[in-house]
């Protein structure tokens, strides 16, 4: 329950940053996402506050990596994640995925495959990055 409404309040959080970001004006800096820095992360052998493996340990990009046994390919994420789960944006289910895995799990895996703790080892312009960059997927 606690996780629900953890997610609950970082969607509602990023909601108001991309709006913030959009209408512009605000004042205490929102953070937006760099997709660049998200690539450079995503591609890391060890992320976050814990140097867990990172994303590619799991994660091929695309057939000309290797196969989908571990994870789902990387390549057209923001694609994928449109309409995954009716009711969440592209940008809502990829958070989703990462800070809560088990909520939604792609078909032909198991709850639990996918690292359950990056909600608490990234940091949240981390986050942003990761997910901007994964938005740029289509
Ligand atoms: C230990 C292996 C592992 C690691 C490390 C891992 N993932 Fe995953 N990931 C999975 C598996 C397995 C799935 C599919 C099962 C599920 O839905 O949870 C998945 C699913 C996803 C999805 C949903 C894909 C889709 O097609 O719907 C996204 C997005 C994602 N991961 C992002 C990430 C990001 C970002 C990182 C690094 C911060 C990461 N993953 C690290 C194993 C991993």
């Amino acid at each position: 329950m606690r996780k629900t409404i953890v997610v609950t309040l970082i969607v509602l959080m990023l909601s108001a940053m991309a709006l913030t970001a959009c209408g512009g004006g605000a004042s205490d800096g929102p953070v937006i996402g760099d997709a660049a820095k998200g690539e450079e992360l995503y591609n890391r052998a060890t992320l976050g506050s814990k140097s867990s493996e990172g994303c590619v340990a799991c994660h091929n990009y695309d057939e000309t990596q290797g196969d989908e046994t571990d994870a789902p390919f990387t390549a057209g994420t923001a694609t994928k994640a449109e309409g995954r789960v009716p009711g969440l944006s592209a940008e809502e289910y990829i958070l989703e995925s990462i800070v809560n895995p088990d909520a939604y799990v792609v078909e032909g895996y198991n709850a639990g495959d996918m690292y359950q703790s990056w909600g608490e080892d990234l940091s949240e312009q981390e986050m942003a990055d990761i997910i901007a960059y994964l938005l740029t997927l289509k």
